[in-house]
């Protein structure tokens, strides 16, 4: 047999034994699905890299809203019923729903989880994409633009709300 047919030859075995492999990975449960399963080797790193890529576009977004009392205000009540049941609210503990999912949802109002320091454009991105497999919905087909800036612009100050913020948040 020339070369050629043998490194063809290597090619086609080794990718059938991938893809048995895979199979009987597979098949003997090695893909846990229980949400209290721990993560497979790279599973965050893989999705983290493609959730970058897939928002890497709206980094530079801005919000066109300007930051006042009104705006975080008619944000605050976008977030207590759209998110706060996975997200949190402010000095209360999480909910039966957040400690239950796989990935966790980040306690937005938890110091170690809030969004303060990302662009305000990739917050805006996921609240409207959401996050496959993740349980973040995507809310750009159920929010308006101006609702989505709004609780953007919530979560972006979440250390330093009005006291307007805090109270419908309170309610
Ligand atoms: C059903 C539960 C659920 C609801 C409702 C929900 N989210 Fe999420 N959200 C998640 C999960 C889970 C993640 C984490 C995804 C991941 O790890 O990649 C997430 C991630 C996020 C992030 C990224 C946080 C970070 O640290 O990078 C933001 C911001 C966010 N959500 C905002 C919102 C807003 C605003 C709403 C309401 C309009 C909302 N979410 C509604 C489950 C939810």
């Amino acid at each position: 047999m020339s070369r050629l047919l043998w490194f063809v030859l290597g090619f086609v075995v080794a990718l059938a034994v991938l893809v048995v492999g895979g199979y009987l990975f597979l098949v003997s449960g090695g893909v846990r699905m229980e949400t209290t399963a721990s993560p497979l080797p790279l599973e965050r790193t893989v999705a983290r890299m493609a959730l970058h890529v897939a928002y890497s576009g709206s980094m530079e977004q801005k919000d066109p809203l300007p930051p006042d009392e009104a705006n975080m205000v008619a944000g605050a009540q976008t977030y207590k019923v759209d998110c706060a049941m996975c997200h949190g609210l402010p000095g209360a503990a999480s909910s039966l729903i957040a400690r239950g999912m796989f990935p966790d949802p980040p306690q937005l109002f938890e110091q170690k989880d809030m969004v303060t320091d990302d662009p305000e454009g990739i917050t805006y991105w996921k609240v409207t994409h959401g996050i496959r497999l993740s349980g973040m919905p995507g809310f750009g087909g159920t929010l308006a633009d101006t609702a989505r800036w709004q609780v953007t612009m919530l979560v972006a100050h979440a250390d330093k709300l009005p006291a307007a913020a805090r109270a419908a948040l309170a309610r």
